[in-house]
């Protein structure tokens, strides 16, 4: 829906696996999967979804990608990645190799993480990305971790770049967000996806499921 080329700027990113959408396959209600430029990916992302989600075509040209976030974890440190896959329940065998396998993909081309907080370390990080693409901004499931009043001091610092922004955050994580989700009763365990504040869809909390506004 952001015409590109991108450079995305995800805080709160962690190792920074989410920072490559553009490095996996995709597969929408178990139809053809939708592959990187270079072929099928050794991580394929499914999701089911209802009502008129307009499901890519193509996958995003991202020709910048950076990360903040309070403690960066890196890729290439065999300790951060036996901690990611501790934060993965046992039983979910399926979770830990496509973890795995997102993980071999970053080491190949490891990310720009800062270490440092989503609202300070936002705009310098921001100022650095080319200025011939279209600058995107992600926080996906961090603005939980913010006091309230941080969140809006965030959304504030955002709308000040003039950028687009895509969140993924649990109903009540973004209140400008959640103030305009449609009146059509909260399903439980659903996070919400927007896109420059402006509700799109219940999704599952992963991504698994997307279900449109
Ligand atoms: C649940 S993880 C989400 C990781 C990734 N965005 C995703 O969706 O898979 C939350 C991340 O936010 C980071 N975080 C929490 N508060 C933060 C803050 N104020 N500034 C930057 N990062 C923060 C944590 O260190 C953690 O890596």
């Amino acid at each position: 829906m952001i015409p590109g080329p991108l450079a995305l700027l995800e805080v709160g990113a962690s190792a920074g696996l989410t920072l490559y959408p553009d490095r996996y396959s995709y597969r929408y209600d178990g139809g053809e999967p939708l592959h990187p430029s270079t072929g099928p990916s050794t991580v394929l992302l499914e999701c089911t979804t209802n009502g008129r989600v307009p499901v890519p075509a193509e996958l995003p040209t991202i020709v910048w990608r950076a990360g903040i976030d309070l403690e960066p974890l890196d890729v290439n440190d065999p300790r951060d990645a036996v901690w990611l896959e501790t934060l993965v329940w046992p039983e979910q065998h399926e979770r830990r190799e496509r973890l795995r396998a997102a993980i071999a993909i970053a080491r190949g081309h490891p990310p720009r993480l800062v270490r440092g907080d989503a609202i300070e370390a936002l705009a310098a990080l921001a100022s650095e990305a080319p200025t011939d693409a279209t600058l995107v901004v992600v926080a996906s499931a961090v603005l939980v971790y913010l006091p309230a009043a941080e969140r809006m001091r965030f959304v504030e610092t955002v709308r000040a770049l003039g950028v687009d922004w895509v969140s993924l955050e649990g109903v009540g994580g973004l209140p400008t967000v959640h103030a305009a989700i449609p009146d059509n009763g909260t399903p439980p365990g659903r996070f919400v996806l927007a896109l420059n504040e402006r509700p799109l869809a219940w999704t599952g909390p992963h991504g698994q499921t997307l279900d449109w506004f």
